[in-house]
């Protein structure tokens, strides 16, 4: 469990995806956004689990010399996460965060990913019940709820996820132990207030800031947003 993760419990944590970066320029971009930023969060599609191909271990470990301040955060969207959790641990990985929909065996998992010394996090789709990770919650740090259907940046929010926030994040306060709650797609600066007031603590942001002209001047204004 990273320290910061706990004492930044219920702060906003902004999480640019790289997704949306220049993958031509990856440690560029992540090295701009070290002093306006929360976490690094880095999109892994397998062309199975999602209809998308992105990155593997190696091109994370490329980039974690470049993010001296930022944790590394790795969405694994891949079928059968189990098989790559040391490898992307090996590479730098802080959080390991795998989709439930993908792993028939998540309690194993989550232990390996503690096992390895990364943060453990599951994710479920938009069409996927919150009662499918309720028995995951105590062995979580981050519950990660997909906002859009996974696979692309820059798709539309679904606006009946902010309900799903909202239980979730009722969910959360129940238990003995804090737990974050990110979502992940479509996330702007015209609903992100909305979102972090509905109890989203972490929020990637790909197209809204990495697709912008100035990414950092696009993170600060998602921040005040937040804070008006
Ligand atoms: C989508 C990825 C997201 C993506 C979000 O499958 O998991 O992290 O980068 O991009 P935006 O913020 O543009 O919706
Ligand atoms: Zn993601």
């Amino acid at each position: 469990m990273l320290a910061n993760y706990q004492e930044t419990q219920g702060k906003l944590m902004l999480c640019p995806s790289i997704l949306s970066a220049d993958f031509a320029k990856l440690g560029e971009a992540v090295a701009l956004v070290q002093e306006h930023a929360d976490v690094i969060h880095v999109d892994v599609m397998d062309g199975h689990y999602v209809p998308n191909l992105t990155l593997g271990p190696p091109i994370v470990g490329a980039i974690k010399p470049w993010s001296k301040k930022l944790p590394l955060d790795v969405h694994l969207m891949v079928a059968e996460p189990m098989q790559w959790l040391e490898a992307f641990a090996g590479a730098g990985a802080d959080t390991l965060v795998i989709h439930a929909e993908a792993c028939a065996h998540t309690l194993r998992a989550l232990q390996q990913i503690e096992d390895l010394g990364c943060t453990p996090g599951i994710a479920i789709n938009p069409g996927t019940s919150l009662s499918v990770i309720e028995e995951c919650l105590p062995y979580v740090d981050m519950v990660l709820l997909m906002t859009v259907n996974p696979g692309f940046g820059g798709q539309s929010y679904i606006p009946s996820m902010t309900d799903k926030i909202r239980r979730l994040r009722v969910m959360l306060d129940q238990l003995d132990h804090p737990v974050h709650l990110q979502i992940d797609g479509g996330v702007n600066e015209d609903n992100i207030a909305e979102l972090y007031a509905a109890g989203a603590d972490m929020i990637v942001v790909g197209s809204s800031v990495y697709a912008k002209p100035d990414p950092v001047a696009a993170l600060k204004t998602l921040r005040a947003a937040c804070e008006e």
